[in-house]
């Protein structure tokens, strides 16, 4: 009985996500990066959190190298494993969220239905798509991975954009033509969009 007497004054200092965000002077929201494979998506999050990070913001990528080969490393490249992939990761990414933090998150999440999924986990207020877009015929020049080469090949099944779908959003937040603007360039478009967001006003 003494203990649970005891237990109730720990939870009422217990922070929320509000006075988190106090804590760290920023408003937490998913920034969501969308697109083929090879598109860019990794390289302008990360330049969008180095830019953050220079103004003091606290963030946390999450992209095919830390999830993929960690927390979802039990997944593949089929319709239902995708949206599994992108479930864990909304909710994931929901965590830091509500910690405070400001999420970005690379991920091809190739459907509306994905997308749409992933949006309702997080919260349609906190989620900020952006479209990062790039012709499959850049994607493929690119290549970076090889991997489009084996999917051609047929080596590799289920290749968004070869043998799977991609289907570009409708109406995101920000849309960057990484073919046509320099990654400073992409991320200064989506800084702009972003900050007035994310900026702490302590009225
Ligand atoms: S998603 O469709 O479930 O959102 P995710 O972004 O996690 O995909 O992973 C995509 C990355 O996995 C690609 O950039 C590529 O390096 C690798 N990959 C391996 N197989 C495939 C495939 N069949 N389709 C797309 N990407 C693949």
């Amino acid at each position: 009985m003494k203990n649970q007497n005891n237990l109730h004054p720990v939870f009422d200092k217990i922070l929320n996500r509000p006075d988190k965000e106090k804590l760290l002077k920023q408003h937490s929201r998913v920034i969501w990066l969308t697109g083929l494979s090879g598109s860019g998506k990794t390289t302008v999050g990360r330049q969008v959190e180095m830019e953050l990070n220079k103004r003091g913001y606290l963030t946390q990528v999450l992209d095919g190298d830390n999830i993929r080969t960690g927390i979802n490393n039990n997944l593949g490249f089929t319709e239902a494993d995708r949206y599994e992939n992108i479930r864990r990761i909304a909710e994931v990414s929901k965590l830091f969220m509500n910690c405070g933090i400001i999420c970005i998150n690379s991920f091809i999440s190739p459907t509306r239905r994905i997308r749409h999924m992933a949006m309702g986990v997080i919260g349609k207020e906190n989620f900020i798509e952006v479209y990062i877009n790039a012709p499959l015929e850049v994607c493929e020049s690119r290549d970076v991975k090889g991997l489009y080469q084996k999917a051609r090949e047929g080596k590799i099944k289920n290749f968004t954009g070869i043998d799977a779908p991609f289907e570009a959003p409708l109406n995101p937040d920000i849309e960057l033509k990484t073919a046509e603007l320099t990654v400073e360039e992409s991320a200064k478009k989506a800084l702009k969009f972003i900050l007035p967001i994310i900026e702490y006003n302590s009225k």
